[in-house]
This record gives structure tokens, C-alpha cells and sequence, in this order.
């Protein structure tokens, strides 16, 4: 298994696998008040440069369950605000800690700090990919539908940071997926072109959202600008209007179909409040699997 967690592509389809299977393990084993204190006395260092609730809170849940530390540096707490190299950060922080867990902008900056540090590098967010959260979208997928070869998962709306990593999921896990985003914004070509390369389930893009989502299994959508573009704000609302979900598009998919939103969500955009509070939506379980599939990364790369 490889020491860094950048992107899905980092893992084979059998070490994500075996992630998500410790995750539900210790999900049940938590519910049956069973502890695990493998990290005592280890400490993470989570350096965010963008904002969070669920990674942040659910990885320091994370890994005080287990027994370690956490130190929560924001972008302006640490040197890199000054311009400190990132290769002069990460060779210091292995000196201090066990692990870093980074959210940031672009994905060359968790790539070069995983070139300079000698303890994992963990991407809790870039521009480019969302790895720990499909994980954990993955985890609640199969506990809400069973085994992922049968199903067809929709991703409806921007070819944006989960989207590659949702397909990287998919070429790894084995599932079929169906992508419907507008004309300009899709998902990275290289990551689509790789993954189709390897793939062996069918991985489409389209830009009707009632095709990808036609007998979906599981339908998944996510804002329509991301963190960092919120000067796009008015212009993707035009664009992405024809991609909420909502009742009228949940009619295209399979009848019990179940839909995924990593949050924060914005009701009236990308997913209507019917959906978003309707039997269907499984938004809660998700949130929470982040903190089990975390606590399986964290016991697993630390060890
Ligand atoms: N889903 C997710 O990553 O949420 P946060 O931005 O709150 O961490
Ligand atoms: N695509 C979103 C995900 C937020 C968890 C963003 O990058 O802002």
C-alpha cells in the first residue's frame, strides 16, 4: 500500500476495498462499544487552507478515537502564509508529527509535500480531487445497496474535484458510472482518459442529466462552484439551472434509488429541499461514514 493518500488512483482497487471493509468494521464495532487505541500517543497535523466542518471535526474525532493528537493549523497559522517552501514544511512537520491531512487549492501542493515528507501526506480536499469523502460515499453506497458490480452510479452536475474522484473510484472499485455535466465543465480529461483505460465497468459522460440518471441506482450531485470560485458563482447558476436534482429528475432513476451530497449542500441549486429532505436522500449516514472511513485511513497509513 503506498504511503501518501493523494488521489484514488494512489490505491489498488483491492487496498480501497480493504479501506472501506475496516471502516464498516469499525463502524459496527463502535456501535458495540468496541474502542481501538492503535494511535496512542501519535499526533496529525491537519493544515487547511480552505474552510470545513465534516473533514476537519470528523478527522480530529477521528483520531482522538483512536488515541492520538490533533493540531489544526488554518492557512494563516503556519509559515506557508509567508511563502515558506512546501518542501521546507514538510521535511519540519515529519520531524514533529505522524501525518499530515491537508485541504488546499491545487493538487501539486499535497504532491509536493508527499515528495518531501517522510510520514503520510493525506488530501482532505484539493481542486482536483475529494479522495477520503468518495471513500466514504462509496462505504455508504454499499451499505445502502450491497455490492458495487450490479449497480449504476449517476454523478449530475459539475466535472469538479468528487466527480474525478469519483471516477477513480469507479475504474478501481468496479461500478458503472454515468456523468452529466454541461459543455466547458467537465471532469479532467486525463483522469477520465485514464480511468476509462483501466476500467472495467462502463464510465460515460453525457450532458442530459435525465440519461445518466435513466434506472441510476444511486444519484450524486455536489455545488455548482466549488471552494475557490466563488467569482463563477452567477454565471454556473445559469449554466447548471438544468442539473438540480429534484423529484421531476428522481422519476428518470431506478425507483429506489438512493442520493448522495458530500455537503455542504445549497438547497434550490444544485438539489432541491424536497430531495435533499426526502426518504430517498441518505446525506446523513454519509456525513457520518466520513468519521469511520477517516479512523480506517489514519489506522492503516499510521501503522
Ligand atoms: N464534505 C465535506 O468535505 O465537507 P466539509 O467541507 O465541511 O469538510
Ligand atoms: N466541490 C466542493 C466540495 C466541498 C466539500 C468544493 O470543492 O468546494
Amino acid at each position: 500500500m503506498g504511503k501518501h493518500l493523494l488521489a484514488l488512483a494512489d490505491f489498488s482497487g483491492a487496498e480501497l476495498a480493504a479501506l472501506i471493509a475496516r471502516a464498516l468494521e469499525l463502524k459496527q464495532e463502535t456501535k458495540n462499544g468496541i474502542h481501538h487505541r492503535s494511535l496512542g500517543g501519535r499526533t496529525v497535523a491537519l493544515v487547511f487552507e480552505k474552510p470545513s466542518t465534516r473533514t476537519r471535526v470528523s478527522f480530529e474525532v477521528a483520531m482522538y478515537g483512536l488515541g492520538g493528537q490533533v493540531i489544526y493549523l488554518s492557512g494563516w497559522d503556519t509559515q506557508l502564509a509567508r511563502k515558506e517552501p512546501l518542501k521546507d514544511m514538510a521535511r519540519v512537520m515529519a520531524r514533529y508529527v505522524d501525518g499530515l491531512v491537508v485541504r488546499t487549492y491545487g493538487q501539486e501542493i499535497v504532491d509536493e509535500l508527499a515528495r518531501y515528507s517522510e510520514v503520510p501526506v493525506i488530501n482532505a480536499l484539493t481542486d482536483l480531487h475529494h479522495p477520503c469523502q468518495v471513500l466514504s460515499d462509496v462505504m455508504t453506497v454499499i451499505e445502502h445497496k450491497g455490492p458495487l458490480d450490479q449497480l449504476k452510479i449517476a454523478w449530475v452536475g459539475d466535472g469538479n474535484n468528487m466527480a474525478n474522484s469519483w471516477i477513480q473510484a469507479a475504474a478501481r472499485l468496479g461500478f458503472a458510472l454515468a456523468l452529466a455535466c454541461p459543455e466547458g465543465y467537465e471532469p479532467d480529461r486525463d483522469i477520465l482518459q485514464q480511468a476509462r483505460a483501466e476500467a472495467a465497468c462502463p464510465i460515460t459522460l453525457v450532458h442530459n442529466p435525465a440519461e445518466a440518471v435513466a434506472d441510476a441506482d444511486v444519484i450524486n450531485t455536489d455545488v455548482w462552484a466549488s471552494m475557490g470560485q466563488e467569482d463563477e458563482q452567477l454565471r454556473r447558476l445559469a449554466v447548471f439551472r438544468p442539473y438540480q436534482v429534484n423529484t421531476s429528475l428522481l422519476r428518470a432513476a431506478a425507483p429506489e434509488a438512493i442520493v448522495l451530497h458530500c455537503l455542504p449542500a445549497h438547497r434550490g441549486e444544485e438539489i432541491s429541499e424536497a430531495v435533499l429532505e426526502g426518504p430517498q436522500a441518505v446525506v446523513w449516514d454519509q456525513a457520518e461514514n466520513k468519521m469511520h472511513i477517516h479512523r480506517a485511513i489514519l489506522a492503516t497509513l499510521l501503522n
